[in-house]
């Protein structure tokens, strides 16, 4: 991974602001992808629910953490985060007509999206914001485990679900980029 240059431009209260709502309503969308997904708990097998209820803990962990670091730095609530609730609903609940197997892959398919993200965000943020760099960090040993425990939980050479998942990093990484006004993209570029 190549370091971002010190001189780079985007200006560091705007881009933080940003990163910290984009966080904060994520959080809030997995919260309501793992409640959809576990209000139907008694179809899906005693692993896969035990699973859920593990993640939903770190997310509403997360989100706490996101909530007070936006406060600390006078950092508002987007108030487009009861999209994210409202679509992470519905998809938690679309996940369930593929059983166990769709709500693995949909796990997978978020979590590969959203990390790529805390990558660029930590890159950024480091020498700027070090405090929040290892928020993130901390938070992305977490996202790393649903990631890997997705991923275990289906079979990406299925064609049905590599065209689910990739349908659904779509929408994440389009969403990523509308709630930080293309910063997700710069960050990317900047970084390679
Ligand atoms: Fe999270
Ligand atoms: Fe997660």
């Amino acid at each position: 991974m190549i370091a971002i240059k010190p001189d780079i431009s985007l200006p560091l209260e705007r881009t933080r602001a940003r990163i910290l709502r984009v966080n904060y309503a994520g959080e809030r969308g997995a919260i309501a992808i793992y409640s959809a997904q576990l209000m139907f708990k008694g179809i899906l097998a005693n692993e896969t629910a035990a699973f859920l209820e593990h993640a939903v803990g770190h997310e509403r962990e997360h989100a706490t953490k996101f909530r007070k670091a936006m406060l600390e730095r006078r950092v508002a609530v987007c108030p487009a985060t009861f999209i994210w609730v409202c679509g992470g609903f519905l998809l938690g609940l679309v996940s369930l007509a593929g059983g166990n197997r769709g709500v693995m892959a949909c796990t997978a398919a978020i979590e590969e999206a959203v990390h790529g993200h805390l990558n660029e965000q930590i890159s950024y943020l480091e020498g700027r914001d070090d405090a929040l760099a290892n928020l993130i960090r901390e938070i992305r040993v977490e996202e790393i485990e649903h990631k890997k425990a997705g991923q275990a939980g289906y079979d990406p050479e299925c064609m049905a679900a590599s065209s689910y998942t990739g349908v659904i990093k779509g929408i994440t990484n389009a969403l990523i980029w509308l709630a930080t006004f293309g910063d997700s993209t710069r960050l990317k570029r900047l970084m390679h």
